[in-house]
């Protein structure tokens, strides 16, 4: 029996005016959004047709599926530009577009588990909080490693760890980039220590969720890819690339892969990704943004994010501020403010640092506008 209440709410049609309000209030508040790392400087329009069709990718994207209304081939060309990038060799390469990085990490460790079902997970402090979420799901066992200031890896601690379990096959989770420092793992560091103990059986899957499209496009990066020995990868679309809806890439060597699919006859595919169903229009707007942007687009969108990130570390200095970044990298990290100007500036905070993610759309005023807040912004009343 439906309630008087719910009954209420849906037989009150569409309203049109609280529509409008509501997307007035989130222009609004997406021009003064700093804290996230979401690049609001898109514009995929031209996209909008496509809305008028039940879309949907399920199944493995590099085989055809019985349910005709796709963009598979959208999808395979995604993954094969972006296994490139990560120089994951052409015909050992597979992938899917996820729902955002923390399916691709699931989907990473998920193919570690299967691999090493008595596999030990190692992963820092720093990583983002859905990692441990994940594990719980997996029921994979796991330890936490510290973290160094800068949010990398404490290496030392890794490789105790690792000794002391080194009758369990481990399975290193590696920041490619942190959420909060933008702090990257060393992977030769990770793989010397694995030669040092001698482990011979490993798995070292790769969170480059927001920084992973940049070290593909800026000159000498740090080891990051295929290139230095990692298994599987993830990947955020809607963060450094910028998308209205989550969305992400998922990478791993296709050998792995064919160890753990299963053919389902009702879709006519195998069933190698996360979830069923899957977006259609998520392929097609990555499609549509690298397209849009071509390499030295990309190159240059990513230059001028990093020298943002440099002039917002700068103008804090300059007002003795200690604030500071990691290279390569667009956050910038400064003493926690109060949480008036948190609340303004929709920022991410941790302990006692905060910090503001310097993506395209944001401009230089905006920055001076947001330092000269943090300075003066009245603290919240207690
Ligand atoms: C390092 C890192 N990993 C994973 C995630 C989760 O990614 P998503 O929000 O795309 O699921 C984030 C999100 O901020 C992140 O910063």
């Amino acid at each position: 029996m439906i309630s008087e209440q719910t009954r209420t709410m849906l037989n009150s049609g569409v309203d049109s005016s609280r529509l409008d309000h509501d997307y007035q209030r989130l222009k609004g508040l997406a021009r003064s959004s700093l804290g996230y790392p979401c690049n609001q400087a898109f514009d995929y329009r031209e996209l909008l047709p496509f809305l008028e069709m039940p879309l949907n990718n399920v199944g493995d994207p590099f085989q055809e599926s019985s349910y005709a209304l796709n963009t598979l081939d959208y999808e395979r060309e995604v993954i094969d530009i972006f296994a490139d990038l990560a120089q994951l060799p052409h015909g050992q390469h597979w992938g899917y577009v996820t729902n955002g990085g923390t399916e691709g990490n699931m989907y990473g460790l998920y193919l570690a588990r299967e691999l090493f079902r008595h596999g030990m997970v190692y992963f820092s402090e720093q990583t983002h909080y859905s990692v441990a979420k994940i594990l719980r799901l997996q029921h994979t066992p796991s330890i936490m490693i510290k973290a160094q200031e800068n949010g990398e890896m404490d290496y030392d601690d890794l490789r105790e760890s690792i000794r002391i379990n080194r009758h369990l096959p481990p399975i290193i989770f590696a920041n490619i980039g942190t959420t909060m420092t933008g702090a990257i793992d060393d992977l030769t560091k990770i793989h010397n220590i694995l030669d040092e103990l001698a482990i011979r059986e490993h798995y070292v899957h790769a969170d480059a969720a927001m920084h992973g499209l940049a070290l593909a496009f800026i000159d000498n990066p740090p080891a990051w890819d295929f290139a230095a020995g990692i298994d599987s990868l993830s990947i955020s679309g809607h963060k450094w690339l910028g998308s209205p809806i989550p969305c992400g890439i998922a990478l791993a060597r296709s050998s792995h892969v064919k160890r753990i699919s299963r053919a389902v006859e009702y879709v006519g595919v195998n069933d190698t990704t996360i979830s069923g169903s899957r977006s259609a229009y998520a392929p097609l707007m990555i499609w549509y943004g690298l397209r849009k942007h071509g390499e030295d687009g990309l190159k240059k969108m990513i230059k001028d994010s990093i020298l943002l990130a440099q002039y917002t570390v700068e103008a804090f200095q300059k007002k003795g501020i200690q604030a500071w970044r990691n290279q390569n990298s667009p956050i910038v990290v400064f003493p926690k403010p109060n949480n008036e100007v948190i609340r303004r500036w929709s920022l991410a905070v941790d302990r006692n640092i905060g910090h503001i993610v310097c993506l395209p759309h944001i401009e230089k005023s905006t920055i001076d506008t947001f330092i000269e807040d943090y300075l003066t912004g009245s603290p919240e009343p207690h």
